[in-house]
């Protein structure tokens, strides 16, 4: 059949759970990659508050180290050989992106547009996690592995010094990438007749 658009790109773009350090494309090119996508995708009133911090090496190894002591204290024993098997697996990875919004960003904008203020968190927060998807995308096309994982409460606390970081950067979501160790298993779809409704 013939395609409109390529749309293999969009297929190959999964959760990578096991993953190693030996990334197909150079450290320099990774960041200019992301630099990128931080830099175009949209926001709402063009705020530009989403943050980004590229952990590598050791940096990345001791985040999740201090993921896995912290979630030592919530899991039940039953739970830990999964929940460890899945934390190594991004540990051996090459490294990890942490998503933050700058909350001085959002106070201004509610500031700006006082009509709209009680959207405002909701917009941020959609454009953060379109630059999740865009980054996330843009890795899958580069051959990196990657994945998005949400242990904000667990860090929440601890992640801004330890790295360094301003305190108004809010914690959103964390992305271990690397080279993929093993191919996720096949997922399954809803009909797309249920989601879409096409009007002509
Ligand atoms: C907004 C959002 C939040 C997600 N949060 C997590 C998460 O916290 N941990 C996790 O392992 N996967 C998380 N995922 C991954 C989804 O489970 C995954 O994308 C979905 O099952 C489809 O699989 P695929 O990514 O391989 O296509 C999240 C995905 C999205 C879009």
């Amino acid at each position: 059949m013939m395609r409109c658009i390529e749309q293999d790109s969009l297929n190959r773009r999964r959760s990578i759970y096991q993953l190693n350090d030996r990334l197909p494309i150079s450290e320099n090119c990774f960041v200019e990659t992301i630099e990128a996508c931080v830099k175009h995708c949209p926001t709402p009133f063009n705020v530009q508050s989403a943050r980004v911090a590229i952990l590598f090496g050791n940096r990345h190894k001791l985040f999740w180290q201090t993921v896995w002591e912290a979630l030592q204290t919530v899991i039940s024993t039953k739970q830990t050989t999964a929940v460890k098997k899945k934390i190594d697996g991004f540990t051996r990875g090459a490294g990890t992106i942490l998503f933050f919004e700058e909350t001085k960003s959002l106070m201004t904008l509610k500031k700006q547009f006082p009509l709209y203020a009680k959207n405002m968190r909701l917009w941020t927060q959609q454009a953060n996690g379109m630059l999740q998807y865009m980054i996330w995308q843009t890795l899958s096309e580069n051959e990196v592995g990657a994945s998005l994982q949400h242990y904000n409460e667990l860090i929440e606390k601890t992640v801004n010094k330890m790295f360094d970081l301003p305190k108004t950067w809010e914690i959103v979501a964390q992305m271990p990438f690397g080279s993929i160790e093993s191919e996720p298993a096949p997922k399954t779809f809803l009909p797309l007749e249920e989601r879409i409704r096409v009007l002509r």
